[in-house]
């Protein structure tokens, strides 16, 4: 137990979070490594609510096997103490086997959604995704959960689960946050050497150019693709995985440009993969 508040058992947490009964409890989870980006969703959430839980859980079965889990930055003192100060009373951090009995088997599956953008390369994550949310979901049993528009498709994931299957929580999607240069805040920023921060810079870069070339009249969504890619084409060190304009709710690809779009993109600056995303009106 590093620190007060801190929970690592379920059972723990049901008997603190009893003794809170009537109370609107906010939840938001996260992998850790906190950063301004989670912080801003627990100071929502302190705002919103009268209890705040905070998990911290690096989720293995939403990463692949040739992703970064064992590498991915884990400073649990550091994250309850930032936690914390944001305004969480309770720090839920469990282990994988308190989270996941040996074999699991019941997924939760989002048809449609979770094979494109960011799923198509990563099979089997949003599964991950939406399976270790709901079971967060049963355990905290919160009234309203927080999550960011830094993962856009990972919030409608969610959103559809929550819809789909019925469950009383309110999810309360929040802003990106970003460095003053433009750079989404992420957790894997810290991978980053100097000369790659700066590389970096091209994602946002180029998603503003799509938004540019929107704001210009262009209408055509693979015209705009193509000058987003353009920008990132120029970067070297930064290589493309995706660059998408498409639906905000349902993901799929648009061809002419009408009412809101979702500029989405992936890329790979030296090993490290990083994602953005602007919801982009006309
Ligand atoms: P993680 O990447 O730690 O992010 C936790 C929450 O913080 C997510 O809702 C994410 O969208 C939000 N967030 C991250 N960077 C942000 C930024 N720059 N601005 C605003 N919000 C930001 O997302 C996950 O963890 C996991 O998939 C999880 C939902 C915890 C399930 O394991």
């Amino acid at each position: 137990m590093e620190g007060q508040g801190t929970i690592e058992t379920i059972r723990e947490l049901r008997l603190a979070l009893d003794k809170l009964a009537g109370k609107t409890v906010g939840f938001v989870p996260t992998m850790g490594a906190l950063h301004e980006g989670h912080l801003s969703l627990v100071r929502q959430a302190r705002q919103d609510c009268d209890v705040v839980v905070v998990s911290v859980f690096v989720n293995p079965i939403q990463f692949g096997p040739s992703e970064d889990m064992d590498k991915y930055p884990r400073s649990l003192g550091k994250d309850i103490a930032l936690a914390r100060e944001a305004g969480a009373d309770i720090v839920f951090a469990p282990a994988s086997e308190e989270m996941y009995h040996e074999p699991a088997r019941a997924k939760v599956r989002v048809d449609g959604l979770e094979d494109v953008l960011c799923g198509k390369y990563r099979p089997g994550h949003f599964a991950g995704v939406a399976t270790v949310v709901l079971k967060f979901f049963n355990i905290v049993r919160p009234q309203r959960a927080y999550f960011g528009a830094k993962d856009w498709q990972q919030l409608v994931v969610v959103g559809k689960v929550v819809k789909d299957l019925n469950l009383s929580i309110e999810i309360i999607p929040m802003p990106i946050i970003r460095a003053a240069d433009g750079l989404a805040l992420s957790s894997r920023n810290q991978y980053l050497s100097p000369q790659e921060r700066i590389s970096a810079l091209v994602l946002p870069a180029a998603i503003q150019a799509a938004a540019q070339t929107i704001h210009a009249g262009e209408r055509d969504a693979r015209l705009v693709e193509a000058a987003a890619k353009e920008v990132i084409a120029a970067q070297p060190g930064v290589t493309l995985e995706y660059f998408s304009i498409c639906g905000p709710q349902d993901l799929q690809p648009v061809d002419i440009i009408v009412g809101e779009v979702l500029a989405a993109a992936a890329v790979y600056v030296g090993p490290t993969r990083l994602i953005d995303n602007m919801v982009i009106r006309i």
